[in-house]
Formats: C-alpha cells, structure tokens, sequence
C-alpha cells in the first residue's frame, strides 16, 4: 500500500531545499542500513537546482549510484540530455566513481535495441532475472503541464508495458527511453518535485478522486514504499486545503 504525502512549499527556491533535505535524508539512511544508496534520476528543468546543491554536499559518493528515470535520445553531449544536464550541474563536480553512474544507453540506431541494453545492465547491477523488478532507493520524478512524468505521456504504448524495466517512450514522435511503471512502482521512495502554475490543471486531474491515468499518467504512479509530492505554492495551490 503506497503512503502518499503532499507539501506545498511556498516558492520554488524552499522547494528545492526541502527536495534536497529529503534526498539527503533518504540517501543515508539507505547507506546506513545497505551500505549504498541507488537513485534514479529525472530530467528537465525543475530538479537542475537541486542538482546543483547536491554537488556542493559531502557524502560518501563511492557509497551511491546514479540512474536517470528516463532521456530524451540524443547523446550527453546535447543539450537536451537529462544525462548532460545532471553531469554538469552535480555529477562532473563530485568524485563519484565512473562506474557508479549508469547513463541510459542513447547510441544504438534502434532505441529499442537501446532500451533492452539498458535494461540488462539494470538486471546485472540490481542482480535480478527478466520479469523480476529491482527496488530503487529513490526515484525522481518531475510532471509536465500535460500530467506525464519521466517519458511516460499520454496515449502512448509506454503506458501499457508491464513486463519491462525500460521501454520506449514518444514525445511527439521523438523517441526517448523511460522506466516502466512497473519498475517506478517498485521503489521504495518516488519524490515527485513539481512547481510552476502551468502544471496546476494537471495536479487537479492527478490528485482527482476519480480520473483517466492513460490521460494523466502521473495517476499510474503508485510506489510500494513511499510517495512524497513537493510542489511549489505556484503548482499546488489548487490542492491547498
Ligand atoms: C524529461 C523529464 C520529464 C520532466 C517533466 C517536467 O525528460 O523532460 O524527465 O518527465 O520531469 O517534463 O519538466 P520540467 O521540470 O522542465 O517542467
């Protein structure tokens, strides 16, 4: 059963610090209790600060694993790369080891091939066979004003594949990788960190008693452990009570 909770933070610059005391928190506590902390990653603009202030923390970075949720297919170079963004705001100014950041693979023609690549290396690291979905520590997820989070949009076939780890996302025709709900849904914390007025109509939808996730696929997000929404005042202000 998810244990879902929402705060409405009053502006994005306090969001991001209360986004930050919670990574930092969920982080080592998960080192403390496994001797690692896994974390995947999400992509756009909003967590870029937070990134930034995570580069300026000290922690036992050999300690931690980096994943991204999902990314645009292009190479890190790009610069829509949610690879490319995190490794310049944060990753390239820590010493984490190479080998614990596992960047989603961007550079086969098929990015199908690309998503069953990305996937096996999942398998090896987390140690599990095909159809068996490893638990991250966290999850970072971001929603865009359409109510789509990582690369899970509406009416896409993304949405009815169960089975995978990765699949193939499409944004208006652009592919992207995404993890499944399947494996989203396995985590033990998703921290959602969302701000700005234009994702105030899809926030309604979402936290709606009733309504069509293949429409709103942040609706679909429903972890075994923790979910945890951040908004901004400007983003939640139609769910403040
Ligand atoms: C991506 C993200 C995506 C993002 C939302 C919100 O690759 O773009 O993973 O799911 O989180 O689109 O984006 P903003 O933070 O830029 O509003």
């Amino acid at each position: 059963m998810t244990d879902k909770s929402l705060e409405i933070l009053p502006d994005k610059s306090s969001l991001i610090e209360r986004s930050l005391q919670l990574v930092l928190k969920k982080m080592v506590t998960a080192i403390e209790q496994k001797g690692q902390c896994t974390i995947a990653l999400s992509g756009g603009s909003t967590p870029k600060p937070l990134y930034e202030a995570l580069a300026s923390q000290d922690l036992p970075w050999n300690q931690i694993h980096i994943f991204w949720g999902d990314e645009r297919y292009v190479p890190a170079s790009h610069p829509d790369s949610n690879e490319g963004m995190a490794r310049q705001a944060w990753l390239n100014q820590v010493p984490i080891p190479a080998a614990n950041i596992h960047a989603m693979i961007t550079n086969e023609a098929d990015p199908a091939i690309a998503a069953q690549k990305t996937e096996q290396h999942l398998q090896e690291f987390f140690k599990v066979s095909p159809g068996v979905f490893p638990a991250l520590d966290i999850i970072l997820l971001g929603m865009g004003a359409d109510g789509h989070t990582a690369s899970l949009f509406p009416h896409t076939e993304a949405l009815q594949v169960c089975d995978r780890l990765i699949t193939v996302g499409n944004k208006d025709g652009q592919p992207r990788l995404t993890f499944t709900i399947s494996l989203i849904n396995q985590a033990h914390c998703v921290l959602f960190v969302v701000a700005g007025a234009d994702k105030q109509p899809a926030l309604a939808q979402v936290f709606a008693d009733q309504g069509d996730a293949l429409t709103y696929p942040s609706r679909f997000i429903k972890p075994q452990g923790e979910l945890i929404w951040l908004l901004d005042f400007a983003a939640g202000e139609i769910l403040a009570g």
